[in-house]
């Protein structure tokens, strides 16, 4: 089956891949992780763009028919524009690029214990400060429920501080300040949902659980995104042609050493990173 390539500007985006590893069995992964650059979150729009521009060739140059920026920021900044106004106009034309915000907001506004989201439910959001400010999140919401109440909350340095290998306290204190600002916007009641808007961010999972109130459904942004790929994947049968499984790769344009080693301590995944230049 075609080969899918998946895109985060750093560790985050394995996140998607465990669990997308688990869902499909029978494809081959390849994976680029801009670890020379990241953090995107706080980089501009342009840099973005460009850079997840970039990262897509490296990956359809790799044979990927089918990219998945596992990466909200590059989707949020970057997914729309170069759909519409890059892929149909370059040498690519024949290939998809899909991101992961759509996916996750469809699961997050419906299956809560499998029951509708009610009208006027409280939905935090964490997440880059570029993803925040573009307000993708809210507009998909609002869309598919438009009285839902939705907190936006920057979490300005954290996928900085996880790609830099922080300590556990320097992360606890970061998500510990971001749990409190969002609940000072809700005058401390417990939003009803939330959604960890960064693919880093469900490597610290334990603390988000740990600070938000035990009522607060957390939404896992990978099994969203694995469920609304298959459904895609069904609906696509161009990429479910008979291939030759491989076994999965993984690019990095940081220190594959280094980056092999994190991906073992924050996923306990063993994974042989190579370096690409890109
Ligand atoms: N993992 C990314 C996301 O989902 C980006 C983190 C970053 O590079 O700032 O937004």
């Amino acid at each position: 089956m075609a080969m899918i390539g998946l895109f985060d500007t750093g560790h985050g985006g394995l996140t998607i891949y465990k669990a997308l590893r688990a869902a499909m069995p029978l494809r081959q992964f390849v994976y680029f992780g801009d670890h020379g650059r990241a953090p995107y979150g706080t980089k501009s729009a342009t840099e973005i763009l460009e850079l997840t521009k970039s990262a897509i060739i490296t990956l359809f140059e790799r044979g990927c028919p089918l990219v998945v920026l596992a990466c909200n920021t590059a989707t949020a900044i970057a997914l729309r524009s170069l759909q519409q106004e890059w892929l149909p106009h370059s040498e690519y034309k024949n290939r998809r690029v899909l991101g992961i915000i759509v996916p996750t907001v469809e699961i997050a506004t419906t299956s809560h214990a499998d029951a509708p989201m009610n009208k006027h439910e409280t939905l935090a959001v964490f997440a880059t400060q570029r993803t925040i400010e573009s307000q993708v999140f809210e507009v998909e919401i609002h869309k598919r429920n438009p009285l839902a109440n939705v907190i936006p909350q920057i979490c300005p340095h954290l996928a900085g501080a996880i790609e830099a290998g922080a300590s556990e306290g320097e992360l606890e204190k970061q998500v510990q300040d971001a749990v409190a600002a969002c609940l000072e916007k809700t005058n401390g009641t417990a939003p009803q949902r939330a959604i960890l808007g960064c693919t880093h961010f469900p490597i610290v999972e334990h603390l988000f659980k740990k600070y938000l109130p035990a009522s607060t459904v957390l939404f896992s942004q990978g099994t969203a995104v694995a469920d609304r790929l298959a459904d895609y994947l069904q609906r696509h049968p161009e990429f479910n042609q008979r291939e030759e499984k491989r076994a999965d790769v993984f690019l990095t344009s940081g220190d594959a050493i280094a980056v092999s080693r994190d991906a073992q301590r924050f996923l306990g995944l063993s994974l042989p990173f190579e370096r690409c230049a890109k």
